[in-house]
């Protein structure tokens, strides 16, 4: 194409490009652009969803290959998991050890450590991953562990997963909610995800550029809120969420390029400390707490009672039992071909994650009915 020619085709395509975003043209324009997809790609779909599922239980019955420490006499592999110190995290540990790995265990707190006590194959590191020197301590401390492998055991030393299970979260109205309140939980959820996934890339890309293992990948806990957005007062938790998402997606390409898998979990709720009742709720109400006399009166005590009351009464009963998403945890450790996402709990696959691709309209009229915040209205300044 020379350069003329080029330029027509641009000139062409900027002409088009305006006359579709002006009406009638545009509303026209799109209704038969969904009319055309969904025609031609909703058939493939269903057919494609057959082939796949067909696809995966040969994986599983045929080509399923899990790496554990017991089929690897010659090794000792290990994992380092943050957040360790109650819920997921902490069930985790015991369950790899168990596996037969070596575990290191990132905890917020050193009172954490005692209930690692008398495992000596667990390694308690306190880490607070919002805080550079905390991550790389225990960064060196992995590499020192790996390096002294001739020393104390015949066995090669080898770094196969960092599970990324450590976050935070907090119910509130955006309104409610100062930048400062995003950004603490951006600072763990996202950032805090970031800064050891940075400080561990240099033994991952070793491993992988001297081919001394060839099995190591990262695991990040996401959480549906990072495909589900709107789900009534968790707009900061979403954000972070929503960004480690996409985080993971490119991190997902850019390891894979040299051999690291990258999966990222998407449970919904479960039972843990984060989930529990008195704790959403404490935490909506520190917010609460600190915000002016004046903003709490727009909306008065009883609103905040009236949110408050459905998240007490009826939200513990929704909550699935965590060993699914530990088991869930363990499959993308041990698993020889890890899978990009793994949605845990049947809500999370089958209502949360297709409710997701829906119009957001949809949602909120039609699924999940008149939540409490959407009955009573702020009174005006
Ligand atoms: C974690 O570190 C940050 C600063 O890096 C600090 O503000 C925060 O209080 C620490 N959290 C805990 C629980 O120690």
């Amino acid at each position: 194409m020379s350069k003329e020619e080029r330029q027509d085709w641009t000139r062409h395509v900027h002409n088009l490009n305006g006359m579709l975003h002006q009406e009638p043209v545009a509303t026209i324009a799109h209704g038969f652009f969904w009319y055309l997809l969904l025609l031609i790609t909703c058939p493939l779909m269903a057919f494609g969803a057959i082939f796949l599922s067909a696809y995966r239980l040969l994986d599983f019955y045929l080509w399923n290959r899990e790496i554990l420490p017991k089929d690897y006499p010659d090794k000792e592999l290990g994992v380092f998991v943050t957040g360790c110190d109650t819920g997921f995290g902490q069930e985790l540990v015991f369950s790899l050890v168990s596996k037969g790995f070596t575990v290191f265990a990132a905890c917020l707190s050193e009172d954490s450590f005692k209930q690692f006590q008398g495992e000596p194959r667990i390694i308690p590191i306190k880490v607070n991953i919002t805080s550079d020197e905390d991550v790389r301590k225990a960064y060196e401390t992995v590499c020192k562990w790996q390096k002294d492998d001739d020393k104390e055991s015949p066995k090669k030393r080898h770094f196969h997963a960092l599970v990324n299970n450590a976050g935070c979260g907090r119910l509130s109205l955006i309104d409610w909610m100062e930048v400062k309140d995003f950004e603490e939980i951006m600072n763990v959820n996202f950032f805090g995800t970031i800064r050891v996934v940075k400080a561990f890339l240099p033994l991952l890309k070793q491993q992988a550029a001297t081919g001394s293992y060839k099995d190591a990948r990262v695991v990040n806990m996401i959480s549906t809120a990072g495909v589900f957005a709107g789900g009534v007062l968790a707009a900061g938790y979403e954000c972070s969420k929503h960004a480690l998402d996409a985080y993971t997606t490119n991190l997902r390409v850019e390891l894979g390029t040299f051999g690291v898998k990258v999966t990222k979990l998407n449970p919904s709720m479960h039972k843990t400390a984060l989930a529990e009742s008195k704790n959403l709720i404490g935490g909506m109400r520190k917010i609460w707490d600190a915000m002016t006399p004046e903003h709490r009166e727009e909306y008065g005590e009883d609103y905040f009672n009236a949110i408050a009351e459905p998240i007490e009464t009826r939200a513990g009963r929704l909550y699935w039992d965590k060993k699914y998403v530990v088991e869930a945890m363990e499959n993308a450790v041990v698993s020889g071909n890890p899978p990009e996402r793994v949605m845990v709990g049947l809500d999370a696959r089958y209502i949360v994650y297709p409710l997701s691709k829906l119009p957001t309209w949809f949602r909120v009229n039609i699924i999940q009915k008149t939540p409490a915040i959407m009955t009573q209205k702020p009174k005006a300044q």
